[in-house]
């Protein structure tokens, strides 16, 4: 595939000082640990993949039912089920290094402080993780179960901890339910993140009119996919704006299209999450549609187009 010049796109990007050979990565949680997705998508061929969340101990998380379908997107209350900081390492990180070229981002969460940090110093030790993603859409047991993630106090708190502690460049994932995006952004900066992605899941739910009966077990469930989108692409903008590091962007993106507006947006990489329920190779798919559309376009170097939006 070559632009009319003969040349093939270039779809490599950089998100603090790591190269990606494109900039589309898994979204943490719709992707397992990466290992599951091995018979039905290339992973070598992703920019990265984001691991699902991971906690010091082991969590079987929320009761079901955990996932409804709204128009356009999904509610999900999963409750952070994962195996633990260790057993990945032990059980997970192995394969996932025999694959080459791969870019393993390890997502962290947890619910004080402490947490974060020993779940950062188990995965320290994880040989191959190129960074680590900080979640913070979690509720601050320590403060009342405020989300650190809406609060700008709690937020520097648990990012300055976590970039005391971890031995690999820092990724903060920030909530969008909160007032002001592009504060939390510029907290998170300062307080020492090297890159930004966003958006996590909106606070959502829905309601059996026939049963009267939460669709989910959890009452309260995080809105992704699709029907999220145009507010996660000027979250992104907001943030881009914000701050001088990276940010990566997500958010109900589904093609190469979404992909470029994003990047227009300020995104230097982005992550594909519901999409891959509804179509597990559609991380691999979209990739192949990026190249496609940057010979269509003629667009030889993607990283150009990086907050490349035009107002006139
Ligand atoms: C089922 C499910 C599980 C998720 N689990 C996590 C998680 O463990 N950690 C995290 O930071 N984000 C998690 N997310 C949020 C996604 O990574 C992503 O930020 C969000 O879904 C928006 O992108 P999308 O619209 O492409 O899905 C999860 C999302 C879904 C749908």
């Amino acid at each position: 595939m070559t632009t009319s010049a003969g040349r093939t796109p270039d779809l490599g990007v950089s998100v603090t000082g790591i190269p990606l050979k494109n900039p589309v990565i898994a979204a943490s949680g719709t992707f397992g640990y990466g290992v599951e997705f091995e018979d039905v998508v290339n992973l070598s061929k992703l920019g990265g993949l984001v691991v699902k969340g991971l906690s010091r101990e082991p969590m079987i998380g929320n009761p079901p039912p955990r996932l409804w379908e709204t128009s356009a997107g999904m509610l999900n209350a999963i409750g952070l089920q994962n195996i633990g900081a260790q057993a990945f390492l032990e059980q997970k990180l192995p394969r996932l290094r025999q694959i080459k070229n791969i870019n393993v981002i390890a997502n962290i969460f947890g619910y004080n402080r402490e947490d974060y940090e020993r779940t950062i110093e188990i995965l320290n030790d994880g040989e191959g993780i190129a960074a680590f993603e900080l979640n913070v859409s979690c509720p601050n047991t320590a403060h009342g179960g405020l989300q650190f993630g809406s609060d700008p106090r709690s937020l520097d708190e648990v990012v300055s901890t976590a970039k005391r502690v971890a031995q690999r460049p820092l990724i903060v994932k920030l909530s969008p339910n909160v007032t002001s995006i592009a504060q939390m952004a510029y907290v998170a900066q300062e307080a020492g993140a090297d890159a930004l992605s966003l958006i996590n899941t909106f606070v959502a739910m829905a309601i059996d009119p026939e049963t009267r009966k939460p669709r989910i077990a959890n009452v309260t469930a995080g809105l992704s996919g699709p029907a999220i989108k145009p507010i996660a692409v000027r979250m992104v903008y907001d943030a881009a704006h914000a701050v001088r590091i990276p940010v990566i962007g997500m958010g109900g993106i589904s093609s190469a299209a979404d992909v470029i507006e994003f990047m227009l947006a300020g995104a230097s990489a982005v992550q594909i999450g519901t999409a891959s329920y509804w179509d597990p190779c559609a991380t691999e798919k979209i990739v192949d549609e990026l190249q496609q559309w940057c010979v269509d376009h003629e667009l030889t170097k993607i990283s150009d187009i990086i907050g490349g939006m035009l107002l006139e």
